[in-house]
């Protein structure tokens, strides 16, 4: 029995020394952020996104001990309703995403290098199949820097506002992934060469070529010179106001990685 309360008592000591540590860290960068930036849930707005009637204001209203720095987005998780199924949140991605049907669109690229991000506007090809990524650039451009010393990057893709009409037609897609950038020499650069050349502009005509020219035509033409950037989204977060008529929120997310 004493050595029972013995055991307890050093438990106890081990919780408290813990907590210690934690209120040490908690004053040199505050856990869950700041508590101002956090919506106070006295009154529901009648705006509100739907939820599950089990749920609490604070459930979503407040630091989960998992999730703060990407809150409002991450909220939307918590609740069954209001959550599409997964196929149309896919449909609904690379509708947004299909360009002119080349699946070829214009991204602000995030990247960042010691801790100093940089937005480049830059074009991507989403295969539809896999939902990765891809971009060609010429070599030695500040962005392929920024990826080779760090691969995580973000993509952000939205439509320009129309009639000043932005809140009411808003659409966006936001994506966060691991970008590897390939050279002409590394296996992958062919495979990606594939399905990002078929959507590039012809070249002019000229006699040293057949027209068309063939797609292993123009790998070999580039291989030596241009740099392809693959990114594998892990999070593809998407804002489309079309969603809400259906019952949804407004913003969806997809985890392309998932199994289905
Ligand atoms: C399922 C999660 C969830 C629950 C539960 C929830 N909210 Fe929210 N609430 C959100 C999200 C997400 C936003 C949107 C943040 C944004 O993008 O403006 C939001 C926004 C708000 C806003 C700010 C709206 C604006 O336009 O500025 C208020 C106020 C609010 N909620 C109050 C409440 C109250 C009160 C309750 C409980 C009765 C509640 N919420 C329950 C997720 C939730």
């Amino acid at each position: 029995m004493k050595k029972m309360l013995l055991v307890l008592v050093a438990l106890a000591v081990t919780a408290l020394l813990q907590a210690g540590v934690c209120a040490a860290e908690q004053t040199a960068w505050e856990k869950g952020g700041p508590k101002w930036l956090y919506v106070t849930p006295t009154k529901k707005p009648p705006h509100h996104g739907v939820y599950d009637e089990k749920m609490k204001c604070l459930d979503c209203h407040s630091y989960d001990g998992v999730d703060a720095y990407t809150s409002a987005t991450m909220a939307m998780k918590k609740s069954k309703k209001g959550t599409a199924p997964r196929k149309e949140i896919e449909e609904a991605v690379l509708n947004t995403l299909k360009g002119k049907g080349d699946y070829r669109e214009i991204y602000a690229l995030a990247t960042s290098y010691e801790n100093k991000p940089l937005a480049t506007v830059i074009e991507f090809v989403i295969d539809p199949k896999t939902f990765t990524f891809y971009a060609m650039s010429e070599k030695q451009t500040e962005k392929l820097f920024q990826m080779a010393s760090n691969q995580n990057v973000s993509l952000a893709y939205m439509k320009q506002r129309e009639n000043y009409d932005y809140f009411g037609s808003a659409l966006g897609v936001q994506i966060v992934g691991k970008a590897t950038v390939l050279q002409g020499t590394d296996p992958e650069f062919e495979t990606a060469a594939r399905i990002y050349i078929p959507t590039l502009p012809m070249p002019a005509p000229n006699p040293t070529m057949p027209q068309p020219p063939s797609v292993d035509m123009l790998i070999e033409m580039i291989r030596a010179g241009k740099i392809i950037t693959k990114v594998v989204p892990e999070r593809i977060v998407i804002m489309n106001r079309g969603f809400k008529e259906k019952g949804y929120h407004a913003v969806q997310i997809l985890y392309p990685g998932e199994k289905k």
